[in-house]
């Protein structure tokens, strides 16, 4: 069924420096969730925040009546247990074949049997793609089966909520397609609550359910994929399409002069919003909608072309 997770006016620092401030949103239980931003804007610091790897300045993070901002550490180890992590460079042990790496946690935390750790490791590499593959150490194998792997060992707890940092980094768009495929057939299969922090444009306009965009030491904003994609909230718009003119610079925001020199730029219409990507057993998702929904719900005409299955979801300059 999945958790969901409220984030209640969370800041965080390191030292002087604030990272993001004031972020509020609920993440929906079995949804699919992207979160995007540019690097650096403290992505992987607010999945180690919802983890309580990292301790926020201020602010709330609800799990199932418990705030985890604020918990002990005993009450932190049991909700941690709802959590499967998959780290951006898989975080794979070097000098452990695979088998045994995805068996780790269940050695580690549960009672279980060798037996019984043997069935379910062989059934989680089977949900990844990767029966067979568990002899080899993860030097020997590509950067995507890496993935795979580390995404075999966030499952074999059974976990609620699966959080991704970046599991498109590094690899090709083929690959992400594979595996964007697979976070989608596996959202259907576990009904987990899913968030993905990412930078690929592409992936957050077909994959989830709903957008955040972290931006300039706050959240920008967080809705469903329609509203994001028909919004016309520079930031937004300029992200989410790729674009260079809007107020998002090379390094930083811009300055106001080259905003000025911006000033009467014609920007290009919003690009038709893409189908939203589907398992491949073609069945939808539990908390998937139906296309154009969110935008007849709330009087929005979505961009010339949207929902067409010939967009097949790239958008343009990505
Ligand atoms: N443990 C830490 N101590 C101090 N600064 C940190 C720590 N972790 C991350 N930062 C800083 O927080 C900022 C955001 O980092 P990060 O979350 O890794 O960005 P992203 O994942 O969006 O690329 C960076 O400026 C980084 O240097
Ligand atoms: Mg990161």
């Amino acid at each position: 069924m999945g958790v969901e997770i409220v984030v209640n006016d969370l800041s965080k620092s390191f030292g002087k420096q604030l990272i993001w401030g004031d972020v509020s949103l609920t993440i929906p239980a079995g949804e699919i969730c992207v979160m995007l931003g540019p690097s650096g804007t403290g992505k992987s610091v607010f999945l180690k925040t919802l983890i309580g790897l990292l301790k926020p300045d201020k602010g709330s993070i609800l799990i199932e009546g418990t705030d985890i901002a604020s918990c002990s550490e005993r009450d932190l180890y049991e909700i941690r247990k709802l959590f499967g992590v998959l780290f951006q460079d898989g975080a794979m042990f070097g000098s452990m074949n695979l088998y045994d790496n995805v068996a780790f946690p269940l050695r580690e935390h549960t009672k279980k049997s060798e037996s019984e750790v043997r069935a379910i490791v062989m059934e989680k590499m089977d949900l990844v793609g990767l029966l067979g593959a568990e002899d080899k150490l993860p030097g020997e194998i590509s950067g995507g089966m890496r993935k795979r792997a580390g995404l075999a060992r966030a499952l074999v707890l059974d976990p609620e909520i699966v959080l991704f940092d970046e599991p498109d980094s590094g690899l090709d768009p083929v690959r992400t397609a594979f595996l964007n495929q697979l976070i989608i057939d596996l959202n259907a299969q576990i009904d987990a609550t899913f968030l993905i922090v990412t930078h690929d444009v592409n992936t957050a306009r077909t994959v989830p359910d709903n957008i955040g965009l972290l931006y300039h030491r706050h959240l920008a904003m967080f809705g469903p994929r329609e509203q994001l994609l028909s919004s016309e909230e520079p930031v937004v718009r300029q992200f989410l399409n790729a674009q260079r003119v809007g107020p998002i610079g090379m390094s930083e925001e811009k300055d106001a002069d080259e905003l000025a020199s911006e000033e009467g730029q014609e920007l290009p219409p919003l690009p038709p919003i893409p189908l939203q990507q589907e398992p491949s057993n073609g069945i939808p998702r539990r908390s998937q909608r139906p296309p154009g929904e969110w935008c007849k719900e709330h009087g929005i005409t979505p961009p010339p072309g949207s929902f067409e299955t010939s967009n097949a979801g790239l958008a343009p300059g990505a």
